[in-house]
This record gives structure tokens, C-alpha cells and sequence, in this order.
């Protein structure tokens, strides 16, 4: 027999998306537990994204776990388009009146492991075996949901009113629901990035955006002596024709630009990721909402993939509150398309950033020359370059 255990949200995965959800409820009042397959020591040191749009980082300082981010993130008010051999600048605090902050995803999830557990609350890490039941494909009402685990060989099962699958693109929560209930829509690109850390200053102090002829390459910070950059490879990219000294050679060549100087440090991780936007409708099966990388991803071009996670966990912690404070059932009715909306323009952005900045071999010269003379409208047209910058600090999140 397993040992039941009751609570009224739980959640699947410990990444930005369920640790920030069990935040927010647990300032509610409301009760969660927390499933994560993987240690504590991985989650923590998982190396990902690092731009937080300015509604993502003031929800994470309203909700009380902004103090380290407000130490050392870094806000940043504009970035630089960099191509045919110049720079132009997209000024966010002068377009829009906003900013983004540069943190690391892996410290937001530090950040809300270290609060969670001061305050007490449950999050079983190495979680094996985890399955979903009882959420009910149409009736909304009638559901029991139940989710079953391993915790140290031990059969165990969760109680709960809902599930919250938080487990990304490669958890169980999305293809336990039955077929026929989800649409998928997807895109594969002909691409990846090749990503590193590297221990030397950034070269720049606002992250290049670089359009070359050899591909697309991305200069980035964690710190004021950390670099992250990124340069386009093949999607299964093979690491290991990647020695040191070519990733630099290749990073000085596409990022090469006016008056400016790269500089190298020890290289201390490397990753290639493939590119992709997908989104499943609806974000809901009866008592299961599907939040983050678990029901869309995009590609990384427009540094979407954790602040769109966080605009999910905003609209669905919304509506369980309005659901145990005040038994509305509106909010969870319509979240599903509350966070479509959003998903889809963000999807968009996402889409259009990755086509205008990086080498598709199928270009034709003409397909080219319109890629450039996109750029340069994006780059000269105050109305253009307001549609960037308004979508890159982010779009409200309800
Ligand atoms: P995740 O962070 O994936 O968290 C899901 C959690 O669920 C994980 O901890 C996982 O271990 C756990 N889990 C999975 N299956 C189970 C299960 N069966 N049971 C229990 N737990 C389970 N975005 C950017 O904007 N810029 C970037 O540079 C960038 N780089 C990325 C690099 C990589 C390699 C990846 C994969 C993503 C990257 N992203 C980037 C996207 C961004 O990191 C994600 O959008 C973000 O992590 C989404 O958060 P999440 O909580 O929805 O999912
Ligand atoms: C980073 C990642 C992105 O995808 C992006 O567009 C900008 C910055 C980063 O990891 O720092």
C-alpha cells in the first residue's frame, strides 16, 4: 500500500515555473508539494537562461525573493544589433520606460529552493517514477486527481485538488493526457546554438545581438566577470570538434565590430541546444494546467523560454487564489486562453528575432538582401524599433 498524502496543489518539477508557482501560492495560503526527479545539487547548478524581462523580475521582488537579484543582477536598458559592420542600439528605457535584468535562471531557482524550505514547506527531490491520475478529461468537477512517486524506493501517493505540471518538454504530465484532448504546433530549425561560459569580463556592457555572414553569435553576461556567448551551429552539433581555441577563433569573427575587442577566458562549461517553437493547446485537461516548457517552447533568440513560464505561473496562481478565496471558477476556466494570448504573440516575437538574425542556408541572395534591409528598418525606424524593445522587456503578463 502507498502512503497518501493530501494537499491542494501538486506540482511536477522543480524548474523557474513550479518552484515560482509554489511560492506564490504559499503567500496565498494555499498548500502545495513539490515533485522534482532530479538532486537538489542539479537543479541548483543547471546552467540556462539569464535575461529577466522587468515583469519577471518584479514579481520575484514583490514576492519577496529579489534580495540576491537585487545585489547582483545586472539591469540593462538597451542592446545592440550588430551587423554589416555596425552597431545600433535599441534603447528600451527611452522606447518603452523599461529594463531587463540579467540573473542567471540557475540563481532565481537557487533563490526560491532557499525561501521554500525556510518557510518549512515540502519539495521532494529525486522523485522517481512519477505519474499523474485522476485530473478527469471533461468534467472539471468530478475530478480526483492523484499523483504517484517514488520517494527512496517507497510507493507514495499525493491527494491533491489539482496538478500543476510544471515537468518541462521531456516530463510525463503532458502526454498523460489521452489522445485526441491536445493540438501540438510546432517548428524545427535548421539550427542550434553552441553555448559557453567563459571566466573573462564582458566585452560589452549591454549584450550583442550579431548578424554575420557565418552565422548568428550572441554575446552575453552573468557577471562583471563572467561571460555567457552563443554562436549558431548545426542542431546535433558535435562538442568535440569544438576545441577552445576554435570556439574564440569563430566567436572573434562573427562578433567582430566597430572600435570593439573580445575578450577570451577559460572556457568552464560548454552546451549545444536545439532550437524549436512549440506550443500545445489547450494548457489544460480538466484538474491538470500545464505551465512552462511543459505546454510551448521557443527558440532562445528573444530570451523568452523563463519569463514566459513565469507570465503561466502569474495567471494560474491568480486564479487559484480567486478559486480558494472566493470558490471562483472563472479564472481557471479561462487560463488556457488567458496564457494563449500571451504564448502565441510571444511565440511570434520569438520566431521573427531567430529568422531576421540568423544564416538559413535555403536563403537565396534575394532572401538576404530582404533579411538586411529588415534589420536595418528595425534599426532606423523609431516605430520598429519600439516593437522590438516593447516585446523584448516583455509583454504584461494578464
Ligand atoms: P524546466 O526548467 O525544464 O523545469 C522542469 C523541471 O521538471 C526540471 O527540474 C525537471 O528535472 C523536472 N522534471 C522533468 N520530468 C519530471 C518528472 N517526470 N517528474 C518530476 N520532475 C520532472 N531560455 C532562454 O530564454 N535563454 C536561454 O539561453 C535558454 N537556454 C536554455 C538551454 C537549455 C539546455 C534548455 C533546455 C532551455 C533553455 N532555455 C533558455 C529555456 C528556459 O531555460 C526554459 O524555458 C525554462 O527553464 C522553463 O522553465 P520550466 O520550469 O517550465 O521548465
Ligand atoms: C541569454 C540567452 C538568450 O537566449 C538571449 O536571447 C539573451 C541572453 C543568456 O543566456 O544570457
Amino acid at each position: 500500500m502507498a502512503a497518501t498524502e493530501r494537499t491542494q496543489v501538486g506540482i511536477v518539477g522543480a524548474g523557474p515555473a513550479g518552484l515560482l508557482l509554489a511560492h506564490l501560492l504559499d503567500r496565498q495560503g494555499i498548500a502545495s508539494v513539490v515533485l522534482e526527479a532530479r538532486s537538489r545539487e542539479y537543479v541548483e547548478n543547471r546552467i540556462r537562461a539569464g535575461v529577466l524581462e522587468q515583469g519577471t523580475a518584479d514579481l520575484l521582488t514583490e514576492s519577496g525573493v529579489g534580495e540576491r537579484m537585487a545585489r547582483l543582477g545586472l539591469p540593462h536598458e538597451g542592446v545592440i544589433l550588430r551587423f554589416g559592420g555596425q552597431d545600433h542600439r535599441i534603447d528600451f528605457r527611452a522606447l518603452t520606460g523599461k529594463a531587463v535584468m540579467v540573473y542567471s535562471q540557475h540563481l532565481v531557482v537557487r533563490d526560491l529552493i532557499a525561501a521554500r524550505l525556510a518557510a518549512g514547506r515540502r519539495i521532494v527531490f529525486e522523485a522517481e517514477r512519477v505519474s499523474v491520475h485522476g485530473f478527469d478529461v471533461h468534467d472539471f468537477d468530478t475530478g480526483r486527481p492523484r499523483i504517484r512517486y517514488q520517494e527512496n524506493g517507497a510507493e507514495r501517493e499525493l491527494e491533491c485538488d489539482f496538478i500543476a505540471g510544471c515537468d518541462g518538454f521531456h516530463g510525463v504530465c503532458r502526454p498523460s493526457v489521452p489522445p485526441g484532448v491536445l493540438t501540438e504546433f510546432e517548428r524545427v530549425y535548421p539550427f542550434g546554438w553552441l553555448g559557453i561560459l567563459a571566466d573573462a569580463p564582458p566585452s560589452s556592457h549591454e549584450l550583442i545581438y550579431s548578424n554575420h555572414e557565418r552565422g548568428f553569435s550572441l554575446l552575453s553576461m552573468r557577471s562583471p566577470t563572467v561571460s555567457r556567448l552563443y554562436l549558431q551551429c548545426a542542431p546535433d552539433e558535435d562538442l568535440e570538434a569544438w576545441s577552445d581555441a576554435r570556439i574564440w577563433a569563430e566567436l572573434q569573427t562573427r562578433l567582430a565590430g566597430p572600435g570593439f575587442t573580445l575578450r577570451e577566458g577559460e572556457i568552464t562549461q560548454k552546451g549545444v541546444t536545439p532550437m524549436r517553437s512549440f506550443v500545445v493547446e489547450p494548457m489544460q485537461c480538466g484538474r491538470l494546467f500545464l505551465l512552462g516548457d511543459a505546454a510551448h517552447i521557443v527558440p532562445p533568440t528573444g530570451a523568452k523560454g523563463l519569463n514566459l513560464a513565469a507570465g503561466d505561473v502569474a495567471v494560474l496562481s491568480r486564479a487559484l487564489g480567486a478559486w480558494y478565496g472566493a470558490g471562483d471558477e472563472s479564472g481557471l476556466a479561462a487560463y488556457s486562453a488567458t496564457c494563449l494570448r500571451r504564448v502565441w504573440k510571444v511565440q511570434r516575437f520569438s520566431w521573427w528575432m531567430t529568422s531576421m538574425l540568423h544564416r538559413f542556408d535555403t536563403h537565396s541572395p534575394f532572401e538576404r538582401r530582404v533579411q538586411l534591409a529588415e534589420l536595418d528598418y528595425v534599426a532606423s525606424s523609431i516605430a520598429a524599433s519600439t516593437a522590438l524593445a516593447e516585446n523584448y522587456v516583455g509583454l504584461p503578463f494578464l
